[in-house]
């Protein structure tokens, strides 16, 4: 039997949280693609990484495939804000594909400086998570010029033609700490190394850190909603345990909190990653409200006002409709 009095138990939600410009943008595409086309639409990949936005979209029409080849010719395929690599497109194009892309601009800011060091022949070090379909697409812009850098232990094994044309990048969606690390190591090894013309982490990975941080430490337990397979929402979890609290778990739904989490707590924080809708963090603040933790406050640490236009191809039409 937990003995905390009610009234000392409380909740500190992080704000900002939850989407960021570029995952409403790309689920918006794919809502307003159903409703100006009609199902199916295709998407590659997940839209974004959540499994709850996936579900609501297929159950709307949405059919979500791994590569363009099982998309049917002619028919609508919309490309998922993660981005896509130069080779992607051209299968597309070759199926006849009709396609929306929603990678996210910042993503695509990314792919541009990619492309841009490529063409001045400089070794590219992109630092990201192996296998991540951001990586993937970026790396695709210029496959012969980048190399993945993930983790302290991998900056060991790079090797450079010409240190003075050596550049870094980096995923959008990492740990602001961690990437410092890695580009201080890598600054041992290669003082010349350049730094990017631009923070390449999104303001949205940056505040969502900024925000768990600042009431992780009254915090004996933080959790983030967030799918296993979303990089800044597991950053999130990372973050509040390096910042004091004392466990931190990452949950799609509120009904996968444990009651053992919550005995002997008296501060819950809770925030949620750049793809969580959040009707899914009311349902965890309503699932903690019913086991004693009624006293929710806000804590805002960062003003965001970031918005972005629907993809071109799709405005032309919505305009033509
Ligand atoms: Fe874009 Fe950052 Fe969101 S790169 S999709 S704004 S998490």
């Amino acid at each position: 039997e937990p003995q905390t009095p009610t009234a000392t138990r409380r909740v500190l939600v992080a704000k900002p949280r939850g989407y960021c410009a570029g995952v409403d943008r790309a689920v918006e595409a794919v809502e307003r693609a159903l409703e100006q086309y009609g199902a199916p639409i295709y998407v590659r990949k997940q839209i974004v990484h959540n499994v709850h936005v996936v579900k609501t979209l297929e159950a709307k029409g949405a059919i979500f495939v791994e590569e363009t080849e099982e998309v049917p010719e002619g028919e609508i395929v919309v490309f998922s804000a993660h981005g896509v690599s130069p080779a992607v497109h051209q299968e597309a194009a070759q199926r006849q594909l009709r396609t929306i892309d929603a990678t996210c601009p910042l993503v695509t800011k990314v792919h541009n400086e990619a492309k841009r060091f490529a063409n001045q022949d400089y070794d590219i070090l992109l630092i990201g998570h192996e296998g991540h379909e951001e990586v993937e697409g970026t790396s695709g812009e210029a496959p012969d010029h980048i190399q993945l850098v993930d983790g302290l232990d991998s900056v060991d094994r790079v090797t450079v033609k010409d240190p003075s044309k050596l550049v870094w990048l980096s995923q959008t969606t990492l740990s602001v700490d961690e990437t410092i690390e890695t580009v201080n190591r890598l600054k041992e090894r290669f003082p010349t190394l350049l730094d990017p013309p631009s923070d390449d982490i999104c303001y949205a990975t940056q505040n969502r850190q900024v925000a768990v941080k600042e009431l992780a430490a009254e915090c004996q337990l933080v959790i983030v909603v967030g799918s296993q397979n979303s990089s800044n929402s597991k950053r999130l979890v990372e973050v509040a345990k390096d910042y004091g609290a004392d466990a931190s778990y990452l949950v799609d739904y509120a009904a996968e909190i444990q009651d053992a989490w919550l005995e002997g707590v008296t501060t819950v924080g809770v925030t949620s990653g750049a793809s969580v809708p959040d009707d899914l963090v009311s349902d965890v603040l309503a699932h903690l409200a019913a086991r004693g933790f009624g006293d929710v406050q806000e804590v805002e640490s960062v003003k965001e006002s970031m918005r972005f236009a629907l993809p071109h191809e799709l405005r032309k039409d919505l305009r033509a409709g």
